[in-house]
C-alpha cells in the first residue's frame, strides 16, 4: 500500500493538512492527520506519524515499515500477536465473534452447499466456479493425481514405523526435484500448474504414506472418482478386492477437507509465505508448511486430542485432567481447546461436532471416547478458568473422533489436515506474487541480548565453568 505521508514533501503535507479539515485532528494544540498513528519516544520527546491502513473487514493496521528509518528502533512482538505481515484477500476471521469467511463466504455455507474442489477453486481464483469452470478445474486436478513412478522409491528410504508426517515432509520436498527446472515461478500459468499439481498429488502422497506403513501395495488414483472418494479408495482399498465407497464417509471427508482448507496467516501458512518470499520452489515451500503444521500446538492437535481422551479413559477422571490443565506447574494443556485467534466458538468446531454425531450414527459406531469428549467440553465450558481465558473447543476437538470412525489411524490425522490445507498454502503463495510488497524477502528483526563484541581467546586462555549442555549431557548419561 502506498503511504500518503511518504509520497509528499513535508511542505506539501502541511498544505494538505490546512485545506482538508475532515482529515485533520488537533492534539495538544497541534494539527495532525487523522489517518495516522503518532508514536512518541518518551526518551527524546520526538514524535513520529505512521499511516493507518483500512481493510474491508476487521481491525485497521498502522504501517510501521518506515519505523526503523524514522526512529532507529524495531518493534518487539514474539509470536506475532499484533503484527500483520501481508495484505490478503483470501480468508477473514473475526475471532471475537467466531466468524470465518473464505472470499466473503461463511464457512458454514460452504460446508453445507459446496464441495472441496469448488472451495479450492474459490480460494485460488476468488469466485466460486461456473459449471464450465468447475468441469475444467476438476479435469485439471484429476489429470495430475498420479505420482512420477520414480517418486515412489523415496518411500522405501523410510522405516515402516516412520511417522507419516515425516514421510510427507520428505516426499513433498522431493517433488521439488521433479518439478524444478520447468517451474518458472514468475510465470502466472506455471504458478497455476504448480498449484494444480500439488493439490492433485497430496491425497496420493498421503495415502501412500499409510500404505507403506502397513506394508500394503500402493493403490493408484482413479480419476472417475471425486477427490474425497479417491482419497478413501487409495487409503483403504486393496488390489485383490472390490472397494465400495461409502457415501457418508466420502461426504464426511469432504467436509473435513473444506473445514481445514485455509485459515489465513497461521503458523504453517506464514511459514510457506516466508519460504516462498526467497523465491524457493513451491513444492519445497509446501514441505516447509507441512513441517510447521506437524506440531501439537497446530495440526498435530487432533492426534493429541484422541491421545488425551484415551488417557482420560473414564468420565470420572475428567476433573483430574481439568485440574492438571489449570495447574501452571504442569505442562499439560487441554488439547483441542483454545485458539490464538478465536476467543469464541471456533465456527468449524460446531460443524465438526455435528458431523461427528452424523458419522457415528450413520456408520453405527459407538466410540467410547465420544461421551468423554462431550462431558469434557461441558465441564470445561462451565469452568471459570476456561471462561475467563475464552478457551473454547477448536476444530481439532471432534475431528479425531470422526477420522477414527472412518478408519484413519491417529498418526494419519495430521496428514489429512495437510492434504486439506495445501490449497490454502498454495493460494497464499500465489497471492504473494500479485503484490510487490508481499514479495519482499521475509526477515524479522531481534533484540540482541548476547555478549557484546570481544576479542578471540586462544584455547589456553579459556577458563570456563562446565557449560550447560555438557552438564545436561553428563546427567543424561549417568
Ligand atoms: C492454540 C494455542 C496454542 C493458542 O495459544 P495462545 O493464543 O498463544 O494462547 P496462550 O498460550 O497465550 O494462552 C492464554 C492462556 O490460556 C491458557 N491456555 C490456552 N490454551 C489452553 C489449553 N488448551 N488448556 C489449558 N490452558 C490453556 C494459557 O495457559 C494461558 O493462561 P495464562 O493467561 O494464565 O498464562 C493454545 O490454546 C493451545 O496450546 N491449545 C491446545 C492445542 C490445540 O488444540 N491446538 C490447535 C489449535 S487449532
Amino acid at each position: 500500500m502506498v503511504c500518503p505521508r511518504e509520497q509528499q514533501s513535508d511542505t506539501a503535507y502541511g498544505e494538505r493538512m490546512k485545506t482538508n479539515t475532515d482529515k485533520v485532528s488537533t492534539i495538544a494544540g497541534k494539527a495532525v492527520d487523522k489517518n495516522t498513528v503518532t508514536i512518541i519516544n518518551n526518551r527524546t520527546g520526538e514524535s513520529f506519524d505512521f499511516p493507518i491502513m483500512d481493510g474491508t473487514e476487521g481491525p485497521s493496521l498502522f504501517n510501521i515499515s518506515t519505523l526503523y528509518a524514522k526512529t532507529g528502533m524495531f518493534t518487539y512482538d514474539p509470536g506475532f500477536t499484533s503484527t500483520g505481515s501481508c495484505q490478503s484477500g483470501i480468508t477473514f476471521i473475526d475471532g471475537e465473534k467466531g466468524i470465518l469467511l473464505h472470499r466473503g463466504y461463511p464457512i458454514e455455507q460452504l460446508v453445507n452447499s459446496s464441495n472441496y474442489l469448488d472451495v479450492c477453486y474459490l480460494l485460488l481464483h476468488g469466485e466460486l466456479p461456473s459449471k464450465k469452470e468447475q468441469l475444467e478445474f476438476d479435469t485439471a486436478i484429476t489429470t495430475h493425481t498420479m505420482l512420477h513412478e520414480q517418486l515412489t522409491s523415496f518411500y522405501r528410504g523410510f522405516k515402516r514405523s516412520a511417522h507419516p508426517m515425516a514421510i510427507m515432509v520428505g516426499v513433498v520436498g522431493a517433488l521439488s526435484a521433479f518439478y524444478h527446472s520447468d517451474t518458472d515461478i514468475h510465470d502466472p500459468i506455471q504458478r497455476m500448474v504448480a498449484a494444480h499439481r500439488i493439490i492433485a498429488k497430496m491425497p496420493t502422497i498421503g495415502a501412500y504414506a499409510y500404505k507403506y506403513s502397513i506394508g500394503q501395495p500402493f493403490m493408484y488414483p482413479q480419476n472417475s472418482l471425486s477427490y474425497s472418494e479417491n482419497l478413501l479408495r487409495m487409503m483403504f482399498a486393496v488390489p485383490t478386492e472390490e472397494y465400495k465407497i461409502n457415501a457418508v464417509s466420502a461426504r464426511a471427508i469432504d467436509r473435513i477437507l473444506i473445514l481445514h482448507a485455509d485459515h489465513e496467516q497461521n503458523a504453517s501458512t506464514s511459514t510457506v509465505r516466508l519460504a516462498g518470499s526467497s523465491g524457493a520452489n513451491p513444492f519445497a515451500c509446501v514441505a516447509s508448511g507441512i513441517a510447521s503444521l506437524w506440531g501439537p500446538a497446530h495440526g498435530g492437535a487432533n492426534e493429541a486430542v484422541l491421545k488425551m481422551l484415551n488417557e482420560i479413559g473414564d468420565k470420572k477422571q475428567i476433573p483430574k485432567f481439568i485440574a492438571r490443565a489449570k495447574d501452571k506447574s504442569d505442562s499439560f494443556r487441554l488439547m483441542g481447546f483454545g485458539h490464538r485467534v478465536y476467543k469464541n466458538f471456533d465456527p468449524r468446531a460446531k460443524v465438526m461436532k455435528d458431523t461427528c454425531h452424523e458419522v457415528l450414527n450413520e456408520l453405527g459406531i459407538s466410540d467410547p471416547v465420544l461421551p468423554i469428549a462431550l462431558e469434557l467440553e461441558r465441564i470445561a465450558l462451565e469452568d471459570e478458568y476456561f471462561i475467563e481465558r475464552k478457551l473454547y473447543p477448536n476444530v481439532d476437538f471432534y475431528s479425531g473422533i470422526i477420522l477414527r470412525a472412518l478408519g484413519f489411524p491417529s498418526p494419519m490425522f495430521t496428514v489429512l489436515f495437510s492434504i486439506a490445507r495445501t490449497v490454502g498454502w498454495i493460494a497464499h503463495w500465489k497471492e504473494m506474487f500479485g503484490n510487490e510488497e508481499s514479495q519482499r524477502i521475509g526477515r524479522p528483526r531481534q533484540l540482541y541480548v548476547g555478549t557484546k563484541q570481544r576479542n578471540f581467546k586462544q584455547i589456553e586462555q579459556r577458563k570456563q565453568k562446565t557449560p550447560d549442555w555438557l552438564r545436561l549431557w553428563g546427567n543424561r548419561r549417568s
